[in-house]
């Protein structure tokens, strides 16, 4: 009995020893298939099952991606509840977020308008077909903030819109940028704190 086992564990070690090495277009032993193996349906394939045809069932009409819901018109449209544009910026401005301003605005706009927002970008004086726009009229230095934000998300007759481009937080830092840059071309010697304008210019002189 004993010996008859051991003859059999030795004939079954040789033959599996005997394959190692060998190459075998056969699937591997699947001891547990599980659910490895069954019906299924490819991605983009056809469907028997359903009306349209498709494998790939489209959203339900009206589903929002989780944190995708758009519902804060002032922050997404730049619009109060009544249609009108929001006056001031509706997101907390800070250091980190003027300069995120900056930085996009030198991508996106300062090739038209100028890095300092006076209209002389390089396109215009590539004979763009419009006269230059610049930002620094009583104008544009009074209107809504949320105008800005529209006109950059939309744009405006025969500027382009860049909302495409452009995510919501970094249309509201450029929009604030554009506020940096009107101040910066229109601000006056009051706007300079006492200390910094007596760097600038030293007591006494005219
Ligand atoms: C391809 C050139 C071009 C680029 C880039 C561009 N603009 Fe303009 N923008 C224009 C032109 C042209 C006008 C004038 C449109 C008109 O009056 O027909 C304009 C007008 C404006 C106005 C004034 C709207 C008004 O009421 O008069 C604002 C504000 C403005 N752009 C902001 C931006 C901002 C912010 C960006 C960057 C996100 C930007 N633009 C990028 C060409 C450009």
């Amino acid at each position: 009995m004993r010996n008859t086992f051991f003859i059999i564990a030795l004939l079954g070690g040789m033959v599996l020893g005997g394959c190692r090495g060998s190459i075998s277009e056969e699937p591997p032993v699947h001891i547990n298939p599980n659910m490895d193996f069954m019906e299924r349906y490819d991605p983009q394939s056809a469907s028997g099952f359903f009306a349209d045809g498709r494998t790939m069932r489209p959203p339900v009409p009206g589903t929002v991606a989780r944190g995708m819901l758009k519902d804060d018109t002032r922050f997404h449209l730049g619009l109060e509840a009544d249609g009108s544009y929001v006056q001031g910026i509706p997101v907390q401005i800070t250091q980190a977020f003027a300069q995120r301003g900056r930085e996009r605005y030198d991508i996106y706009c300062a090739v038209c308008h100028g890095k300092a927002g006076d209209g002389q970008g390089i396109v215009m004086t590539g004979g763009y077909g419009f006269a230059p726009i610049g930002y620094h009229n009583d104008r544009l230095r009074q209107i809504e903030d949320g105008y800005l934000y529209d006109v950059i998300a939309n744009g405006i007759r025969t500027m382009p819109a860049y909302g495409q481009m452009i995510p919501v937080a970094d249309r509201w830092a450029i929009t604030a940028y554009i506020r940096i840059l009107q101040r910066s071309q229109n601000a006056t010697e009051g706007d300079i704190p006492a200390d910094i304008l007596s760097d600038i210019r030293p007591a006494g002189s005219p």
